[in-house]
């Protein structure tokens, strides 16, 4: 592979390795995300995907390889020359992370008052778009305590959103809630990909989910990733754990 990133991905891995300790989580791990695409990462639960995520906000460090994001390479980045990375990158945590003693509408006017000088109306009328186009508008008020774990999700990627990222990271955002809101939150994260254009790398174990929005998958397994490619590609992999994912999402549509 040639030494200079090519500008065609936005976020790339070229043979990541990332240890804690005698536990070696990933080991030369290669992948990449052009711009506009959405790349979901796939694996058994402790496999790395979201220190996968972290190494590229940035709040951990690879231990060799480079890592490219926002089509720069961060792989030597001090933390404030993270900082305008993170305005273009941003991550929708698993548990939403929201303050809890903020209303919905405060969360997610957050990001919006730490930036660009907007005016209280301009503010209210920002977050009220937001919220509408998470299909939450209605809970502006209420504090997270208040709402399931679905919309505490759909408030986070408001959040997210406000900062006017040109990527967003989700880590397992249909885990813990029922099929429906699974269902509702996956429809979502395609709405917005399609409508604002977003780059998107989506963690999950939810197969169905990746089938409906990922471009190409990552599968990682025992550090590696076994496998990088389309859905109906991935169909077709010989790998054993490859297929046995599938086939467990199959039992589960039986069920
Ligand atoms: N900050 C950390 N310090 C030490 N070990 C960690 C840290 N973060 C994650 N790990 C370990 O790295 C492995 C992968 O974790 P993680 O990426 O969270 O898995 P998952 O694929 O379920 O998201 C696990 O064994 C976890 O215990
Ligand atoms: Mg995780």
């Amino acid at each position: 592979m040639p030494d200079n990133a090519p500008l065609e991905h936005y976020i790339e891995f070229r043979e990541v390795s990332k240890s804690f300790g005698d536990n070696h989580v990933l080991d030369r791990v290669s992948f990449n995300v052009v711009p506009g695409e959405t790349v979901c990462i796939l694996g058994r639960s402790g496999v790395g995907k979201s220190v996968s995520l972290q190494i590229i906000m940035g709040f951990l460090k690879a231990d060799s390889g480079r890592v490219i994001v926002a089509g720069q390479d961060i792989t030597g980045y001090a933390e404030e020359q993270m900082e305008p990375i993170r305005k273009k990158v941003t991550i929708v945590f698993q548990n939403g992370a929201l303050f809890d003693s903020l209303t919905v509408g405060e969360n997610v006017a957050f990001p919006l008052r730490e930036t660009r000088g907007l005016t209280e109306q301009e503010i209210y009328q920002i977050v009220d778009g937001l919220l509408e186009m998470v299909g939450v508008q209605e809970m502006r008020d209420l504090l997270p305590s208040d709402l399931s774990t679905g919309m505490k999700r759909s408030v986070a990627i408001a959040r997210a959103l406000a900062a006017r990222p040109e990527c967003v990271l989700y880590d397992e955002p249909t885990t813990m809630v029922d099929p429906l809101m699974a269902q509702l939150l996956g429809d979502l994260i395609k709405r917005l990909k399609i409508q604002l254009k977003l780059t998107s790398i989506v963690v999950t174990h939810d197969m169905r989910l990746a089938q409906k929005l990922a471009e190409r998958v990552v599968f990682l397994h025992e550090g590696r990733a076994i496998f990088f490619g389309t859905y109906a590609e991935m169909e077709k992999s010989p790998e054993p754990i490859v297929q046995e994912f599938l086939q467990l999402d199959e039992l589960k549509i039986e069920a």
